[in-house]
């Protein structure tokens, strides 16, 4: 059974939100400890649908991973690594729909001297995997793909047969994170020196926290070096809050009349943060005050209840508190070098930039076509619905004239999450009622989204 939501208009928002921790660091955090030699606990684990696939697929590759509940929605997670090579095999392995699982995962498969069967759910079958397959196979993993008639592209499920690979040096032609991560993930097999070249920088979390797992890495703006070397456990690691989960309510409390809201201990990576750099560029009221994640308020209250001991995090990511105050906002141009730091906001972007006043441009957004659903599509049709002027011209930009009004209406989800929620923001800031529907998706990254947004509907 698909579930709707119904969305009224909010008068303001106020108050202090916690988001959940952050999705491409969770799984990063299970995959590297997974690996690593020693015992990793992990902090303030997120339990979305994405990052439990992760944890449960790293099982069944034989880790010992075990979870105690925090809250409702996170965990403190413990994995006890047994080294590079100490994964079990396996025939198969079904991956849901977690893009960043299957790509991430791909690389550490192929640096193993086995043969496996990697699935995808629905949505994750019609994504491209091209990106990842043709690097791992000049590393020297052999990898067998799903063609489909009168298409270029390669797509799950993915047979991947690793082992002996050799470091390359790889200029991507695709600005892709997770690509940049298989590659190195794959690189920590690999005799030799693995080098990358990004076309423009993207989130670099895999980087940060391979240095924290004693990597032998190196990193010059856009360049990466990695040689093989055996990882040890960083000990403990924290993570932060999902910026793209704080970009809703960011978003909520720019649009909202008198809205005034505080996100709480939000990882401000500068690779991830360009949704803050885009809204106050538009004249948004935003300010951060930065913390060190040694002083996090949630790793130490954790730290007094179990007694860990704590380690040195010069490389963690950095964190702080998010202030954001309803402001008037104006068009703006967001340029393609500027998309890898918010490409998962460009959504609710569409959202701001349909209430601002002017004209937004967004250039160079093609990768928003192949994500859980074809973003830019999902959300012109959603927002032309809600009476936005929005059009798409030529096959990467998207052209909107803000306007102050958006009218209720009805839109679906088109089974993304980021498109449920930025359309259950756009119901908030419009006129009349919004319905939208088949929002089940949203558990994919925020299961607690609808519980704080009806915090703010009475
Ligand atoms: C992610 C990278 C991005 C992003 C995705 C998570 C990651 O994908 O859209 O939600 O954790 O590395 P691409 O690498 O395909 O741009």
């Amino acid at each position: 059974m698909r579930h709707s939501f119904v969305v009224k208009p909010a008068k303001s928002i106020k108050g202090s939100v916690v988001v959940p921790a952050d999705k491409s660091i969770a799984h990063r955090s299970i995959m590297i400890s997974a690996i690593s030699k020693g015992k990793t606990e992990i902090l303030n684990f997120p339990l979305n649908k994405d990052c439990l696939i992760t944890l449960r697929v790293f099982q069944e590759l034989g880790v010992k991973i075990s979870m105690i509940k925090s809250t409702p929605y996170t965990a403190r997670v413990l994995v006890e690594g047994k080294g590079l090579y100490s994964l079990k095999s396996k025939q198969s392995l079904f991956i849901g729909d977690s893009g960043t699982t299957f790509r991430l995962l791909s690389g550490i498969l192929a640096g193993l001297p086995a043969s496996v069967i990697l699935k995808g759910g629905i949505s994750l079958s019609r994504r491209p995997m091209s990106r990842i397959a043709q690097p791992l196979r000049k590393m020297g993993a052999v990898i067998k793909s799903r063609q489909v008639r009168g298409k270029m592209e390669e797509y799950p499920p993915l047979m991947i047969k690793g082992g002996n690979l050799k470091g390359i040096s790889y200029k991507m032609p695709v600005a892709s994170a997770q690509v940049k991560s298989c590659i190195l993930l794959a690189g920590l097999f690999a005799q030799g020196r693995t080098t990358i070249i990004e076309p423009i920088k993207t989130r670099d979390h895999t980087e940060k926290m391979l240095k924290q797992f004693k990597a032998k890495i190196k990193v010059k703006r856009e360049k990466i070096i990695l040689q093989k070397k055996s990882l040890c456990s960083a000990g403990r690691i924290y993570i932060p809050g999902d910026i793209s989960c704080a970009s809703f309510f960011i978003v909520a409390a720019t649009i909202i009349p008198d809205s005034r809201i505080c996100l709480k201990s939000v990882g401000i990576n500068p690779t991830r943060t360009g949704i803050i750099k885009v809204l106050r560029r538009m004249g948004a009221d935003i300010k951060l005050k930065t913390k060190s994640e040694k002083r996090k308020t949630g790793a130490k209250s954790e730290k007094r209840k179990t007694g860990a001991k704590s380690e040195k995090r010069k490389d963690g990511e950095p964190i702080g508190d998010i202030f954001v105050r309803t402001s008037k906002l104006r068009g703006t141009v967001i340029k393609k070098d500027e998309i890898p730091s918010l490409i998962d906001e460009l959504p609710i972007l569409m959202v701001a930039a349909a209430k601002a006043d002017g004209k937004t441009e967004i250039i160079g957004a093609g990768e928003l076509k192949i994500k859980e659903t074809d973003r830019i599509n999902s959300m012109v049709t959603n927002l032309l619905k809600m009476g936005a002027d929005i059009k798409i011209a030529g096959l990467r930009k998207i052209i909107i004239r803000g306007s102050t009004g958006l009218k209720g209406a009805r839109v679906r989800s088109f089974a993304d999450h980021r498109t449920a929620m930025s359309m259950v923001i756009a119901g908030l800031a419009a006129e009349g009622r919004t319905v939208v529907d088949d929002i089940d998706c949203i558990a994919k990254s925020f299961p607690n989204f609808l519980k704080l947004v009806k915090r703010f509907l009475c």
